[in-house]
Parts: C-alpha cells; sequence; structure tokens
C-alpha cells in the first residue's frame, strides 16, 4: 500500500514536470510525507505544515510517518489492529515471573535523585522548542550527546555515538554499556518537543524531556558504579517522535536489518504528571509477556501500580514492537487523565511532579539491573 502510493506520486512528479509550460517550473513541495493515524488508515500525503499541525491537534491521539517504511512485514503490523504482530518473527523471549536481583537494584537504587534531573531537565526546557526540524532542536540533541559523554566518561568501556536521520538534521543518541552477550536491554525515550511549528516555544517539561531525564539518571548510576551487565545495555533518546515516530523508526530498521537480538525494550515518556501517584503500565501495542515482567518490576521498586492503554502510535515503543522488538511502555498518568499541558507553551519546569519523576529512575535502575540477567 505504501509502496503503491509513493509510486502514484513519483509519477504525478513527472508527469507535472513534463506538462508543465515552458519556463514555469512547477515546485513539487519534497517534503511530504505520508501520515497515517491508525491501523485502518492507509496514509495521507501532508506538508510539514499539516504534519505540525496534526502534531498539536493529537496530543492525545498519535500518528506515524511511514514515508520511509519500506518493509512489508512492518508496515503490515502497523496496519494490523490487535495484539499480536504475527507477520513479524517477534523473538520469543521468556521472561522470569519473580524477581531474582532486587537487592543488587536496591543497593543501586539508592544512588538515584532529582538533583542531576532537575539540573538537566532546566536545560533542556531553556531551549526555545526541541523541534526535530529547527535549530535548537539539533542544538538539544547535542547537549544530550555531550551530557551522556560526560556521564559516561566514568566508566570506559561505555560508547556513545549519534544516529543521523536522512529526513531532518536532528540526530537520535544512543549509549552503550557493553555486556558479556551481545543481546540487548534498551531503555528508551525521545528528546524532542513540539508546540506546532519548528519556531512555536515548546519546553517539553513532560513531553517528553522528564522521560529523557529519567533515562540519564539511570545511566549516571550505573556508570558511576561501573556496573557491568551481563547483557548489553542501551539508553536511546529518540529524535523526531513528534513527527511521526521518526528517529526510532529509523533505529530500529536498523536493528532489524542487522538481526540485532533485543531482549526487551522500555520506553519511558511523561513520567512528571500524576494525579493519580504510581506508575502506569500500558497494555496495548506492547509484548505481554515483558509487560508483566516490567510490572512486577515496577511493584518492587515503587509500589502499587495502575494500567492505561494509549491508542495507536502513541510513541517510540510502536517503532520497536512493528520491527519484531518486544516492547513495553510506562507512563506517570492514565491516558485519559494524561498531562493537558503537552504540546503547548504550557508544558513547563515549574508543573513538574518530581516525587513522580523520582519513581521512574527507579524504576529505570531496577528494569536494568533484572534484565540484564535475562
Ligand atoms: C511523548 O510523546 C508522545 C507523542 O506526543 C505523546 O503521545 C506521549 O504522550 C508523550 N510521551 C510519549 C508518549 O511519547
Ligand atoms: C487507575 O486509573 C483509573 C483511570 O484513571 C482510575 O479511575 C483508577 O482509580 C486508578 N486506579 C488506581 C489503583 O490508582
Ligand atoms: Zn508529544
Amino acid at each position: 500500500m505504501h509502496l503503491q502510493a509513493a509510486l502514484t506520486i513519483l509519477a504525478a512528479t513527472c508527469h507535472l514536470a513534463t506538462a508543465g509550460p515552458a519556463g514555469a517550473e512547477i515546485k513539487v513541495d519534497k517534503s511530504l510525507r505520508l501520515i497515517k493515524t491508525s491501523p485502518e488508515d492507509a496514509g495521507t500525503w501532508m506538508t510539514q505544515d499539516q504534519i505540525d499541525e496534526l502534531a498539536v491537534a493529537s496530543s492525545r491521539t498519535s500518528f506515524i510517518d511511514i514515508t520511509d517504511i519500506e518493509d512489508e512485514g512492518v508496515l503490515s503490523v502497523l496496519s494490523t489492529p490487535g495484539e499480536s504482530p504475527s507477520s513479524i518473527a517477534a523473538r520469543q523471549v521468556r521472561y522470569p515471573t519473580s524477581l531474582s536481583h532486587t537487592d543488587e537494584a536496591d543497593r543501586l537504587i539508592a544512588g538515584v535523585s532529582n538533583a542531576n534531573p532537575q539540573a538537566w531537565l532546566t536545560a533542556l526546557t531553556n531551549f526555545n522548542n526541541r523541534h526535530y526540524r529547527s535549530s535548537t532542536g539539533t542544538e538539544a540533541s547535542n547537549w544530550v550527546f555531550n551530557t551522556a559523554t560526560t556521564l559516561a566518561s566514568a566508566n570506559p568501556s561505555i560508547t556513545v555515538r549519534r544516529v543521523a536521520h536522512s529526513a531532518f538534521n536532528q540526530p537520535s543518541v544512543i549509549v552503550r554499556i557493553p555486556g558479556q552477550t551481545s543481546s540487548l536491554v534498551i531503555i528508551g525515550a525521545h528528546l524532542d518537543s513540539t508546540a506546532g511549528s519548528a519556531t512555536a516555544r515548546s519546553p517539553g517539561a513532560d513531553d517528553n524531556g522528564t522521560g529523557t531525564v529519567n533515562a540519564l539518571e539511570a545511566l549516571r548510576v550505573l556508570a558511576s558504579a561501573r556496573f557491568a551487565p551481563k547483557n548489553t545495555l542501551e539508553f536511546h533518546f529518540y529524535a523526531g517522535e513528534e513527527g511521526g515516530l521518526l528517529g526510532s523508526a529509523d533505529v530500529f530498521r536498523q536493528y532489524r536489518s542487522q538481526g540485532a537480538s533485543v531482549l526487551a525494550f522500555l520506553n519511558t515518556d511523561m513520567s512528571g504528571y500524576s494525579p493519580g501517584g504510581k506508575v502506569v503500565v500500558y497494555q496495548d501495542n506492547v509484548d505481554a509477556g515483558l509487560t508483566s515482567y516490567v510490572t512486577l518490576i515496577a511493584q518492587q521498586h515503587t509500589g502499587t501500580i495502575n494500567t492505561s492503554r494509549c491508542g495507536y502510535g502513541c510513541s517510540d515503543h510502536a517503532s520497536a514492537r512493528s520491527n519484531g522488538f518486544p516492547s513495553a511502555f510506562v507512563s506517570s498518568e492514565p491516558f485519559a487523565s494524561s498531562n493537558p499541558n503537552i504540546h503547548t507553551s504550557r508544558d513547563a519546569y515549574s508543573t513538574i511532579n518530581w516525587a513522580s519523576v523520582l519513581r521512574h529512575s527507579k524504576l529505570n535502575v531496577g528494569f536494568l539491573v533484572e534484565a540484564s540477567y535475562l
């Protein structure tokens, strides 16, 4: 379906170029992107302005940019309502039904605090925006790269790299703590923000600055302890999530084509708004076994949890899942009562619930320690 649409556009472009009046070159908007808003939606070609409008209008129902997704298996998962990505040979991982490394996790969790996350979120929200097509969005990505590099310097075996994206300038950032196996346990968050255009003020404190600082804090604690995992641990900071999960789609396409072995991917987004006061483990578009395992870990290290569902393409776990990798998603509030400020200039530092952010930093460390032994 996607391929067909692309060919149609190509044909139209050629037609216009040859049939236009002599001397009057017809400008074809090369930035048209194919945007899919539901499993049933075959996709609509949109301009960047239309996509920006959609991002603001759709703070509650999300969309996926499938322009560059060519793998029929991945497209099929994105077009199949329901739970099982049957067209992709998803790796079957058997997750434990009890936890066996809680003491070690607790010792590391004791080092988790809000001191650095507060300073980092101040820096992140001080960019006018972190829009994936703005220069400050690229600067924000550089800031994440530099901050992660400084944290990683506590352990010389850790590597930090950028992943460039062909469609826009903001790179994603990937940090790796090598283990004894090359199998991967990954936590992720998106580093961009939006309030519409590439110039609109968008502090993006909770969406998703908090997810970013949760991942940085887990990195700080594990790096400074020189934690030496059995499985390889990665920390992903995705660009262009607000443009339709662009950064994570590129990263997981690469991992799929390289045959990467991903044991578990945990996406954290929006951890700083929590009237309900609980970690929320999302239940749709995720791996059921991994979600049960994450639930155990969250209960162990943060107390009672709640559950919710967020619908189509609501964050980067959709990219991991559609590429056949087991994914789970946590946030700090059920979908129906989630943060009303996101995608506006009101998503400000001053609104952040730091007790909730701390719960999610603890969950990240607990998850990475437990899953490092899978
Ligand atoms: C972060 O961004 C996504 C996309 O806007 C949004 O739906 C989500 O609620 C925020 N956290 C997440 C989920 O990514
Ligand atoms: C879970 O979330 C729902 C929906 O917001 C809410 O009504 C319910 O009270 C919450 N349950 C717990 C245990 O917090
Ligand atoms: Zn968002």
